[in-house]
């Protein structure tokens, strides 16, 4: 069976600041931190408890969204911050956001196609974060050799890969998952890997496939609670594709087929 493109991120992203789309988002994650992804308030705890920011540290997010994450960041630790997303709804949205915040001296955000080269000198950054996009990315490697160009000696990356293959997937249920944009299936240690060849030392890496199962739950269930309205603003398409993706995600991750894992490496 053939799957259409789903423009789920287009919607949520479109309608990021209306009434709508932060109720289904504070239903999802409980704390509406204006993510996209699999992560909570709880999980950027850690993940910033990894990077160890402070009033010094420059931070690249990649793949920012509608940057709320890198907002929080910001207020918390007081670094400089730069987001990056390839869509423009989102960076519209994350520009209106560091605004209305008073951050926007602090916080910039670019639109930006993270899969080419990136735009900074090198020893840029102190660290780089990357939640729940990687897999949006082709050619890994080279990604990897870039974000390590621009950091500087000593510098950090976090980010989550959600797409880790670890037991068997149907060919339809790869085309629902991947059926929002590009898609890259890995097979486990595959990162573990390519960062060693990049130059960094892997300093953690757990298996965060629960918090995957546990959000398109709750995501899928938030978006049935306002179907009426979701039908309306999307149109059928995107609403029936996306709760596909939701429900397929739901499965894939709570019988760990495909596993997502969170890593923190370092530059050698
Ligand atoms: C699952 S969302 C995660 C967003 C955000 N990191 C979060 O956790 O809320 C994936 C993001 O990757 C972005 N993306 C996909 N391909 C990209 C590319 N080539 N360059 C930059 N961003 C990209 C999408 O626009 C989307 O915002």
């Amino acid at each position: 069976m053939m799957h259409h493109r789903i423009d789920a991120y287009g919607a949520s992203y479109r309608g990021f600041a209306t009434d709508v789309y932060a109720q289904v988002r504070s239903r999802t994650y409980g704390d509406d931190l204006g993510q996209t992804g699999w992560m909570n308030a709880d999980e950027h705890d850690l993940f910033l408890s990894w990077l160890d920011l402070d009033h010094d540290s420059r931070l690249l997010e990649v793949a920012c969204g509608s940057g709320g994450a890198l907002l929080r960041t910001a207020k918390l630790t007081g670094c400089e911050a730069q987001g990056i997303d390839i869509h423009e709804d989102a960076i519209r949205a994350a520009r209106a956001m560091a605004d209305n915040e008073g951050l926007a001296d602090r916080v910039t955000f670019d639109v930006t196609d993270a899969g080419n080269q990136l735009p900074y000198p090198d020893n840029s950054f102190s660290a780089i974060i990357c939640i729940d996009a990687i897999n949006h990315l082709p050619d890994r490697a080279e990604r990897l050799r870039d974000w390590a160009r621009i950091l500087r000696p000593g510098g950090r990356i976090v980010f989550t890969d959600p797409i880790v293959l670890t037991g068997p997937v149907s060919n339809d249920e790869i085309a629902v998952r991947s059926s929002i944009a590009y898609f890259l299936f890995v097979p486990p240690d595959f990162d573990d890997r390519l960062l060693l060849d990049s130059g960094f030392r892997v300093l953690e890496k757990i298996d965060r496939s629960e918090n995957n199962e546990r959000i398109a739950r709750s995501w899928r269930e938030a978006r049935e609670g306002l179907e009426a309205e979701l039908r309306e603003i999307e149109g059928d398409e995107t609403y029936d594709g996306s709760q596909r993706i939701l429900e397929v995600a739901e499965r894939l991750a709570s019988e760990r087929r495909l596993s997502r894992f969170a890593y923190c490496a370092e530059i050698q």
